[in-house]
């Protein structure tokens, strides 16, 4: 039995830092388990040009201790008012890594999203040109189509027709839920990549209805049926190269979750590295957790693998119940549980 692994550093290819008290609450939970992190572009107003990103960048900087070596790297968050030039011109500047898609309305501060990615044609096409990656949160917003079958449906409707558009575009289909998305990807072109949570790896809806609603297990594209938590889970374990580590750590405030109407996100960051080793070490494929967190991911982004390395060994860890205080209090996966995997600092 493998009880201590020694990984090449990882990097976190979906995160959500946020801003202000929350951002200085929770960037360093991220830094000290991923060498870089994909920020997501929702913030309020979202991040929708290159003097936004560079500010934002700067602030995730400026909320870590000094000499922290973590690199933030930026994503453009589209609206149907994207431009191509700027888009273009804050990549070369290396402000923006990526676009990230949001369907108008898919999810939390969505509502600038994208209409219809078919009229930002000019702006895929250039993406296209210069190899920049688009990152796509897939779900129908129809709110006719069930919210279980969102992901699903927006495979069929609009990313097998934008992979056939734009063949060359490099695609990641952020957080897969679902089987359909782990076939999708696996019989897809090498220009489309899937993230996948440790929550999705770990659990299924039954976690929000357990006992009583649970909104701590709330997140979007929500968790589905075991049959696909269990296919989600094979991929990331499977050695391809075509699914890589994004935690889609999503902090909210307590009272933000706990409410009549409660915010989608769960808050992974403090023992995200941890959650992925229960799911591989339950499956044999600890050998495999390496290429999942730490190379899959910057070779489709065309980035250099990270130098030195993070270990985790097997221990019993006490996760807190609340991080934090105030505003910033959040409860964190795995909260008030016991987990079985420590990252050693
Ligand atoms: C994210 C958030 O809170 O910003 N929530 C979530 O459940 N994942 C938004 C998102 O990425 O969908
Ligand atoms: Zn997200």
């Amino acid at each position: 039995m493998t009880d201590r692994l020694t990984i090449r550093r990882p990097d976190d290819w979906h995160v959500h830092l946020r801003d202000g008290a929350m951002l200085a609450a929770v960037a360093g939970w991220t830094a000290r388990q991923f060498a870089r992190a994909i920020v997501m572009p929702n913030l309020t107003p979202p991040v929708t040009t290159i003097a936004a990103a560079a500010a934002y960048r700067d602030r995730i900087i400026a909320a870590l201790p000094a000499g922290t070596a973590f690199t933030p790297l930026m994503t453009c968050y589209l609206t149907d008012a994207a431009d191509a030039d700027e888009i273009a011109r804050g990549h070369g500047e290396g402000v923006f890594t990526a676009c990230k898609l949001y369907p108008a309305h898919a999810t939390t501060n969505s509502a600038h999203g994208v209409t219809d990615i078919f009229a930002l044609a000019p702006v895929l096409e250039r993406m296209q040109a210069i190899g920049m990656p688009l990152l796509v949160h897939g779900e129908v917003t129809d709110r006719e189509v069930d919210i279980f079958d969102r992901e699903a449906v927006f495979i069929d409707r609009t990313l097998t027709p934008l992979v056939k558009a734009f063949p060359a575009l490099k695609i990641v289909l952020e957080h897969i839920t679902t089987a359909e998305a782990v076939a999708f990807v696996n019989d897809a072109p090498d220009t489309v990549a899937a993230t996948i949570t440790p929550q999705h790896m770990l659990i299924n809806r039954n976690a929000i209805f357990d006992g009583g609603i649970r909104p701590h297990a709330y997140c979007l594209p929500v968790a589905k049926r075991e049959v696909h938590r269990a296919a989600v889970r094979a991929a990331a374990t499977s050695g391809s190269p075509k699914f890589f580590l994004g935690t889609d750590s999503a902090p909210h405030g307590v009272a933000r979750k706990e409410a009549a109407c409660g915010c989608a996100g769960i808050f992974n960051a403090p023992i995200a590295l941890e959650s992925y080793a229960i799911a591989f070490d339950e499956d044999g494929a600890l050998d495999r957790l390496e290429g999942f967190a730490s190379e899959h991911g910057p070779r489709f982004y065309g980035l250099p693998l990270n130098d030195g390395t993070v270990t985790l060994e097997r221990a019993t860890v006490a996760v807190p119940a609340v991080i934090g205080e105030g505003d910033t209090a959040v409860v964190p996966f795995h909260g008030g549980e016991t987990i079985g995997w420590r990252l050693v600092d």
